[in-house]
């Protein structure tokens, strides 16, 4: 039996702001329960909800050092949906509305937790094979695994895997404060190690001392090696590609199930979402206050409200894409100058734009089922869930050809009868634009088309089925 610890700063259904919490908590479900015992490590927030922080057992507590302070690290636990979850705890760190917030404040919130799991394995007896980090806010873990935890025996021989879903953030800071935070030694902080352009990089350390490096997607794994994608790491991506490699998210095809989904308002399937989707068309067009017409096409959006999601090209074309015969379904949350152009939007043609800012699981789901069309042209995507969830329910992505966007949407062809979705190339809002008219025209002048893509969009398999069976040939082959 191989022992998997996954080291993630988020985790469904504990605590969520993207889609790394999808994976930390879906993922470990799915291996060979035979041969392997995954765990999952987060820390405990106390932003979590209550149901859950109301559930959680003592485990253990001791003192740790970090940079010659002593630090309490307590160890909660619980078991959900049969796997065992470990909360670090620390009042000092772990309070606040939001997991994530202040950048600084975060780096020293991770480093502590980056130490604090590894130092809570022998207190918990759980000895892993490998440990499975997840972004910046683990990058220390496989640094502080190859360093001073090499004094004890306990650790020797357990290997790590750095999974990349975002190179974007790295956790970046000043040398001197990383390295009074840290503790570590002189030795880390230069050029082929932790420093970066002059400061030190978490997620770096993490990419040099992993024993192996994946990231969610093909496609992302070979734009990361170059300057465009590569966040100014692209050279390290290059020097350890053949430690890199890509592996595409699934979904949880339970919670994400069109016909069981308790949040929506009527379920349906592959046989009947003809006469059935469309209800949950019209209730939620009553619901948000759109003009109540079956036949409109409906066009959702569910995201975070960065750059990263193409927001500008939407920005761009928003008044031509208003003047056409469509819907605009928005949720998401994030930086306020997308915040307020959908609001704006929603002001100016408020029957057929719905601008919902706040966070919504139910609202998601609803949204997932409800649309005809889901829009994601972003600038780049690791992987992307939201276009998996959007094919689970029937709901044709409108794509850009970027990461796991690329892998996961097949254009429509209309000379073959191919496709679940549409794409284009470049970041361009007119080719944008011209993209989603070209759908628009498929759904109203060929319904039976549309239907067909529709049909193949449903017929897609992305649990995680296959994904999880490449994640146990890493760890066999690493361990
Ligand atoms: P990313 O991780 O870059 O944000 P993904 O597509 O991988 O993008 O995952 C996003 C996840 O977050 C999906 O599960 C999506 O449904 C969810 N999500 C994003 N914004 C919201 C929101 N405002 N309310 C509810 N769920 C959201
Ligand atoms: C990141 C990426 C997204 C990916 C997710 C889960 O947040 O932005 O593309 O799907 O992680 O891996």
């Amino acid at each position: 039996m191989k022992k998997i610890l996954f080291a993630a700063s988020e985790c469904v259904p504990f605590i969520k702001t993207g889609g790394l919490a999808d994976v930390a908590g879906s993922l470990p479900k799915c291996f060979d329960k035979e041969y392997f015992d995954v765990r999952v490590i987060l820390p405990k927030y106390s932003c979590m909800k209550d149901e859950f922080k109301d559930k959680l057992v003592y485990n253990n507590h001791f003192y740790m050092d970090l940079a010659g302070k002593s630090l309490y690290v307590g160890i909660l636990e619980m078991e959900y949906d049969g796997i065992t979850f470990y909360f670090i705890d620390n009042e000092y760190y772990f309070t606040g509305e939001k997991p994530y917030g202040d950048i600084l404040w975060d780096i020293e919130k991770y480093i502590y937790f980056s130490k604090a799991l590894l130092s809570a394995l022998p207190v918990i007896d759980f000895r892993p094979d490998v440990i499975h980090c997840h972004d910046w806010q683990t990058g220390l873990v496989p640094v502080y695994l190859k360093d001073s935890f090499q004094q004890n025996q306990f650790y020797w021989g357990i290997k790590s895997v750095m999974t990349i879903h975002n190179l974007k953030f790295q956790g970046t800071w000043d040398i001197k404060t990383i390295q009074a935070m840290s503790g570590l030694p002189d030795y880390y902080f230069v050029p082929d190690k932790l420093e970066f352009n002059k400061d030190a990089n978490l997620l770096k350390g993490g990419l040099v001392y992993a024993d192996a490096i994946t990231t969610v997607s093909n496609t992302y794994a070979e734009e990361i090696k170059t300057p465009f994608y590569g966040e100014n790491l692209d050279g390290l991506m290059r020097a350890r590609q053949n430690s890199l490699r890509g592996i595409v998210n699934g979904i949880d095809y339970t919670d994400y199930n069109p016909e069981t989904d308790k949040l929506i308002t009527k379920n349906f399937n592959a046989k009947n979402f003809r006469k059935e989707k469309i209800k949950n068309k019209t209730a939620l067009q009553k619901e948000l206050g759109l003009e109540q017409n079956p036949k409109t096409m409906m066009i959702g959006i569910v995201s975070r409200l960065t750059d990263q999601k193409g927001f500008d090209l939407i920005a761009y074309v928003m008044d031509e894409l208003c003047q056409d015969g469509i819907q605009l379904v928005v949720l998401g949350t994030g930086d306020e100058k997308y915040e307020n152009m959908f609001r704006h939007y929603d002001w100016k043609y408020n029957d057929k734009v719905s601008a919902n800012i706040y966070y919504s699981e139910p609202m998601s789901h609803k949204i997932y089922a409800a649309c005809d069309a889901f829009l994601m042209p972003s600038l780049f995507e690791p992987c992307g869930l939201s276009q998996l969830m959007s094919l689970r329910y029937g709901t044709v992505p409108i794509v850009r050809e970027t990461g796991g966007l690329k892998d996961t949407v097949e254009p429509y062809n209309e000379y073959e009868g191919t496709g679940t979705g549409f794409s284009f190339t470049n970041y361009n809002a007119q080719e944008m634009l011209k993209t989603v008219r070209y759908a628009e025209q498929v759904y109203y002048d060929k319904k039976r088309e549309w239907n067909k893509i529709v049909d193949r969009a449903m017929a897609k398999d992305f649990s995680w089925s296959s994904s999880a069976a490449q994640y146990q040939e890493l760890y066999d082959w690493l361990a």
